[in-house]
C-alpha cells in the first residue's frame, strides 16, 4: 500500500490501474479511522480490485466554532488500519493541494439539506459536496463507499451523484457500534469516561423508539416524544434535534406509513454526536 499527497500521483496510479482493467473504489474519510471506516474499506476491497482511501480533514465543511482545529489526527494509526482492511492507496493531501486560493465554485444540493444536520450546520453540506465532487473527479472511482451513520450525508451524495451524472455507484454501509451500542465515531475520542457512559443514551433512546414502532405505533409525534423523554433522563445530554422524516425525501412526516429515517443529534458535554435508524413500515 502506498501513501501519496498530490493529485497528480493519485491520477497516475489510478490511470495505471485502469489500463490493467482494474475496478477502483473510493472511501472518502477525514481520518482518525475506526472500525466503522474499516468496514467500508473491507466492503470496498471485497467488491473492487483497487481501493483508494482519502484522508482529508476538509476545512470548508466545518462552521465557525466547530471542531476543525481539535479534530483528531493520527496518520500512522490510520495507515495500519487501511493496510489491514485491504486498501491499496491512501491519498492524504494538504489543504493547499485540494483548494485553489482563488476557487469560485461550490457544489450545493438543495432541499435535502434543509433539515436535520443541514439546518443546524449551515454550509456544512456545501463543504461536503464540494470536497466529495473534487475527490470523485480526482480519483474517478467506479464505486464510492459512505457510512449510514451520516444518513443525510449519504442521501445528499447519492442525489448529487445522480444530478451531476457522476458515473459512480454510491454505496451505503451499516452503522458499526461498540459492544454497548454506542455508534463508532472519531468524535467519541473527545468524551471523558463519564461522558462516554452518558453517550449510551443516544442508542438507548433510539431503541425505545424502535420498540414503540414494533408495537405498531404510527404517530411520529409520539415517537419523537418517547425518544425525547429518554434523552432527557440523561443530565449530560442536550438535544440538538430529534427528527422523523421520509427516508427518501428527508421531509418531516406525521404518520409512519412508509420507510422513515429516525435521526438524532445530541450534545454530550461539548461533543455533538449523531445516530439514527431506518424503519421500513410494514
Ligand atoms: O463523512 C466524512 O468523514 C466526511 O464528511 C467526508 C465524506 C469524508 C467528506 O469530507
Amino acid at each position: 500500500m502506498k501513501t501519496v499527497k498530490t493529485i497528480l500521483e493519485v491520477r497516475n496510479q489510478v490511470q495505471a490501474w485502469k489500463k490493467e482493467g482494474y475496478s477502483i473504489a473510493l472511501v472518502p474519510t477525514m481520518g482518525y479511522l475506526h472500525e466503522g471506516h474499516a468496514s467500508l474499506i473491507k466492503r470496498a476491497a471485497s467488491e473492487n480490485e483497487k481501493v483508494v482511501v482519502s484522508i482529508f480533514v476538509n476545512p470548508i465543511q466545518f462552521g465557525p466554532g466547530e471542531d476543525l482545529d481539535s479534530y483528531p489526527r493520527d496518520l500512522d494509526r490510520d495507515t495500519i488500519l487501511c493496510e489491514n482492511a485491504g486498501a491499496n492507496l491512501i491519498f492524504t493531501p494538504e489543504v493547499s493541494e485540494m483548494y485553489y486560493v482563488d476557487a469560485l465554485t461550490t457544489v450545493s444540493v438543495n432541499g435535502l439539506t434543509n433539515g436535520l444536520c443541514g439546518a443546524k450546520r449551515p454550509g456544512h453540506f456545501d463543504g461536503v459536496c464540494t470536497v466529495v465532487s473534487k475527490l470523485f473527479n480526482i480519483v474517478l472511482p467506479d464505486k464510492a463507499y459512505f457510512g449510514e451513520k451520516d444518513a443525510q450525508q449519504l442521501a445528499v451524495i447519492k442525489r448529487m451523484a445522480h444530478d451531476l451524472n457522476f458515473p459512480i455507484e454510491i454505496i451505503g454501509c451499516p452503522i458499526v457500534r461498540e459492544e454497548d451500542g454506542l455508534a463508532k465515531s472519531s468524535r467519541n475520542n473527545y468524551l471523558s469516561s463519564k461522558e462516554r457512559q452518558a453517550a449510551l443514551i443516544l442508542h438507548k433512546s433510539l431503541t425505545k423508539g424502535k420498540e414503540l414502532l414494533s408495537a405498531g405505533e404510527k404517530s411520529a409525534k409520539l415517537l419523537k416524544q418517547i425518544i425525547k423523554n429518554e434523552l432527557e433522563s440523561e443530565v449530560l445530554a442536550k438535544i440538538d434535534y430529534i427528527e422523523v422524516v421520509d427516508a427518501l425525501s428527508l421531509t418531516t412526516i406525521d404518520i409512519v406509513d412508509k420507510p422513515i429515517l429516525v435521526a438524532i443529534a445530541v450534545y454530550i458535554g461539548k461533543t455533538r454526536l449523531i445516530d439514527n435508524f431506518i424503519w421500513e413500515s410494514k
